[in-house]
């Protein structure tokens, strides 16, 4: 099993490595443009910087066939570690098996169906995204989504890992990880909550007070 950090901020990234229990990062047009002005390259480098070879998930700054195989490439020659994120359209499956060929794993994002999730396994995603809470935003069930993506995924025998994505808060961490989702990938805000408990909180201080300890 896999734990991603979902975030652009380095200090974020820093802090969860420092927690011992994240085996990679996914970031998304949204975060870089938020934390790096929109330049992967920037991004790339920061994490480079912390010395660890896990997994990127990183997104291409263009949707044209030729541009998008281009800057793969290009990002894969300079970051072995890359993992190209695309997003479940026609043109982005024309271009998994593409990639492939060449040896750069692909990630699917924006799935909300078994179908959809059958596609990109069948075209040679590495990894698979369902989208938990958006999906339920639409009223859907993103639990049942994941669940019946795994199925389907150790059903057929893919090469493909499923991971659990647009996780918004402990609970949806708590179903995905009761699904053995193989990877889920979740914001630092929500990977807090989970370490954090009050009763725990209570528990300690009130240990450190009877032994005469600080922290
Ligand atoms: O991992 C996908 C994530 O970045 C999207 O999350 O909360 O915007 O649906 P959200």
């Amino acid at each position: 099993m896999k734990l991603f950090l979902d975030s652009g901020d380095i200090d974020e990234i820093k802090k969860a490595y420092g927690l011992g229990v994240i085996d990679g990062v996914t970031s998304n047009p949204k975060l870089i443009a938020a934390n790096w002005n929109g330049k992967n390259a920037d991004f790339l480098e920061a994490l480079d910087k912390l010395g660890r070879k896990d997994p990127v998930i990183v997104t291409l700054s263009s949707h044209e066939r030729d541009a998008m195989i281009r800057e793969a490439r290009e990002l894969s020659a300079r970051h072995p570690n890359v993992v190209i994120k695309l997003f479940m359209t026609e043109q982005d499956l024309s271009v998994i098996g593409e990639l492939k060929g060449r040896g750069i794993p692909c990630h699917v994002s924006l799935v909300y169906s078994v179908n959809q999730a059958f596609l990109a396994a069948k075209a040679g995603a590495s990894i698979i995204s369902p989208f938990l809470g958006r999906a339920d935003d639409f009223g859907d069930d993103g639990v049942r989504l994941l669940t019946e993506t795994i199925d389907m995924i150790r059903g057929y025998g893919f090469d493909t890992e499923v991971m659990a994505a647009s996780i918004r808060h402990p609970y949806h961490a708590r179903q995905a990880i009761r699904c053995g989702a193989p990877i889920i990938t979740l914001p630092f805000a929500v990977l807090e909550k989970m370490y954090r408990h009050p009763a725990t909180e209570e528990g300690v201080q009130g240990f450190l007070d009877a032994a005469g300890m600080k922290t």
